[in-house]
């Protein structure tokens, strides 16, 4: 059935091809978007210029800060659905420039919260991330797990949007659903993420940055299983649950779940990198760097309640997966 889903970040990397997915199912889909320029905006406005073509798709310009003309939105379009993926995303970037996070992570979620809670939206999806495991190293990462020493600023403020939104979902009874994302990868994909940076420099015969000497692994995730894993998920509405406490009597749990979206695989950052060399048919050239401050050394989803809720495993391998991505990084350069 038809579905209004308001997506913000929908100019961004996964939230075009959420959007794109959605629209595809055939949804209503307003997407939010202040287009930022944290990097290159013109691969948002030609991701935009896909969406456009299909006429379910509406754009609204808009920063999420900024509270009154949200609420517009809200008011004119009445979504049954919201997934909220803008965000300022990036480690390093976070240490230089904190309040960008404040602003748009930690006010802009307030307000998605605060208009879910006022339109009584059915159910809201928020991107979290598997850097809220921090300094973790039980492998693979629960979602039951205690997530409480974030590396970055950037984690820290998505660990505070995971707890804001459990604490809306218990007192006003808000189905919300929080995904932990693992280094999502594939075409038309953030150029500050390493995947786009070494392709880039490797095809420009530059030296590419290898940090903790490559001693590094990752649980890549490919964004065709991410968007589905999402669309699947939008269908699984959190119910209030019941927990026995101490005397034995019932007391309610929030409609709010936490649910990873990652391969099940943790890759080493080497034979990431060797898998791109086959690919583009050249050596890199190493720079091995130190780690980089705020990084973690390994990530690894444990995806078992995702199968569970979903019936869906993400599967795509890194050598389907980085084909795919340097297809089309010639196509599109
Ligand atoms: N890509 C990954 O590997 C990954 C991993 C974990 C979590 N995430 C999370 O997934 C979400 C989407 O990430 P992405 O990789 O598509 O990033 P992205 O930067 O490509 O997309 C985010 C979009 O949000 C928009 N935006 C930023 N601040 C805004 C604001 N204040 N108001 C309105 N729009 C704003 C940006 O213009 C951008 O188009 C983010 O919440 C990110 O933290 C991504």
């Amino acid at each position: 059935m038809q579905k209004i889903i308001l997506v913000t970040g929908s100019a961004g990397f996964i939230g075009f091809h959420l959007s794109k997915l959605l629209l595809d199912e055939g949804n209503l889909v307003i997407g939010v978007d202040s287009i930022s320029d944290y990097y290159d905006v013109k691969i948002k406005l030609s991701r935009l210029r896909i969406l456009l073509q299909n006429k379910n798709f509406t754009e609204v310009k808009l920063d999420i800060s900024n509270y009154k003309p949200l609420e517009e939105i809200f008011e004119q379009y009445r979504p049954e659905i919201v997934v909220h993926l803008a965000a300022q995303a990036g480690v390093r970037y976070s240490i230089e420039n904190p309040r960008v996070y404040m602003d748009s992570n930690i006010i802009g979620t307030f307000n998605i919260l605060e208009l879910v809670k006022k339109y009584n939206v059915s159910h809201t999806l928020i991107a979290s991330t598997s850097s809220v495991y921090g300094s973790n190293t039980e492998m693979p990462f629960e979602e039951i797990q205690k997530t409480e020493t974030q590396m970055s600023f950037y984690a820290a403020t998505k660990k505070s949007c995971e707890i804001m939104s459990h604490s809306y979902s218990h007192i006003h009874n808000l189905p919300i659903t929080n995904f932990r994302f693992f280094t999502v990868y594939g075409p038309w994909g953030r150029p500050d993420m390493a995947l786009f940076k070494f392709v880039k420099s490797i095809k420009e015969n530059k030296p590419i940055d290898v940090y903790n000497n490559g001693i590094m692994k990752r649980d890549f995730t490919y964004i065709a299983d991410l968007v589905k894993a999402i669309s699947l998920l939008i269908n699984c509405i959190p119910e209030i649950g019941l927990k026995k406490i101490e005397s034995d009597s019932l007391s309610p749990i929030a409609p709010w779940r936490v649910v990873n979206i990652g391969n099940s695989n943790s890759q080493n950052l080497i034979d990431f990198i060797s898998e791109i060399e086959k690919n583009l048919n050249c050596k890199a050239t190493k720079n091995l760097m130190p780690m980089q401050q705020g990084d973690v050394k390994e990530t690894y989803a444990d995806c078992k309640l995702l199968y569970e809720l979903t019936g869906f495993k993400p599967n795509t391998s890194i050598k389907e997966g980085i084909k795919e991505f340097c297809d089309w990084y010639s196509s599109y350069y």
